[in-house]
């Protein structure tokens, strides 16, 4: 059965710079490049790439970003029959800058994405039925992303969101309640919570938190100290891979991807959240978004290395 992917498509224009420019400040960069994006196109082809049955939902525009993500993600083999056409937005786009140490930050402009409402669902009802699991991301609208996960949940699937962007005020308890996993990095940690874990035992305390307000499962992820996890049976932590990181856009998409892959293996909560990490460990150690997913190969290498 497929996992379904229910997100943002977009075009990322990237800057690279030995560092992120300050407030009010103009930096000299490198390079530049433009390339296939967006929160849900990025766990998409992750998935995708690792040799599972994925089926995107999404929206983009008649305009010619929107004839390159199609291009694109035709050429990465990614099914696009649930990719809708919007002639009145624009297919959305993520200015991005990126520092000599990998770091990033990022500007959407959601467009199309946003324009993403309850007959996209519709026009998307049986691939939400037929799923096995349902990847959701924030640069969407909710409403529609909780419509797809009552039809995923009503036949026996399940939900994974990715809280990014997190909404500033949290989630009230219903949204989380119709959810099954929630993956939230540090800062969606804080947003969530009001903690903001640096270590297992402080993600622990957020994980918690996160699943007393109605999350089935919690996944904390640190970046470079690792990952938590914490369902009704197992908890545990995973200490992050060591790799040569030069761009760290999407690791958390790779992550995601590599986690539904995963658990729709049947692999247990803990083996998954490896599994996981190990794809966004090698995501960072390539440039670019959708291209930075890892193969299966690179992965099980990863894995056996350590
Ligand atoms: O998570 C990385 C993604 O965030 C980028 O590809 C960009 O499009 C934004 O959506």
């Amino acid at each position: 059965m497929p996992i379904a992917i229910f997100g943002s498509i977009n075009i990322d224009l990237t800057a690279y710079a030995e560092r992120l420019p300050r407030p009010g400040e103009t930096v000299h960069g490198e390079r530049y490049a433009l390339g296939l994006g967006g929160k849900g196109c990025n766990q998409a082809v992750a998935a995708c790439r690792l040799g599972a049955e994925t089926a995107l939902v999404g929206r983009i525009g008649t305009d010619e970003f929107g004839n390159r993500a199609l291009a694109e993600l035709a050429a990465l083999k990614v099914p696009t029959g649930g990719v809708f056409r919007d002639a009145e937005s624009a297919t959305g786009i993520a200015v991005i800058g990126v520092d000599a140490t990998a770091q990033n930050c990022i500007t959407v402009i959601g467009g199309a994405n946003m324009a993403i409402g309850a007959a996209d669902v519709e026009r998307a009802a049986e691939t939400f039925r037929g799923a096995d699991i349902l990847l959701l991301q924030m640069e969407i609208p909710l409403e529609a992303g909780l419509l797809a996960a009552d039809l995923v949940r009503e036949t026996g699937g399940e939900v994974i969101l990715d809280p990014a962007p997190a909404p500033a005020g949290g989630y009230a308890t219903d949204v989380l309640a119709r959810i099954d996993l929630i993956t939230p990095n540090e800062t969606e940690t804080e947003l969530l919570t009001g903690l903001r874990p640096t270590n297992a035992a402080e993600a622990a305390e957020a994980a918690g938190l996160l699943r007393a307000k109605g999350a089935g499962a919690a996944v904390v992820k640190l970046g470079a100290a690792g990952v938590f996890y914490q369902d009704a049976a197992s908890e545990g932590f995973v200490e992050p891979f060591k790799v040569e990181s030069i761009d760290s856009v999407a690791a958390g998409d790779c992550f995601n991807g590599g986690l539904a892959v995963a658990l729709s293996e049947g692999r247990p909560l803990g083996e998954a959240v490896r599994f996981a990490a190990a794809c966004g460990a090698l995501s960072t150690t390539k440039a670019g978004a959708s291209s930075s997913a890892p193969t299966r190969a690179e992965v099980e290498a990863l894995l056996k290395r350590g």
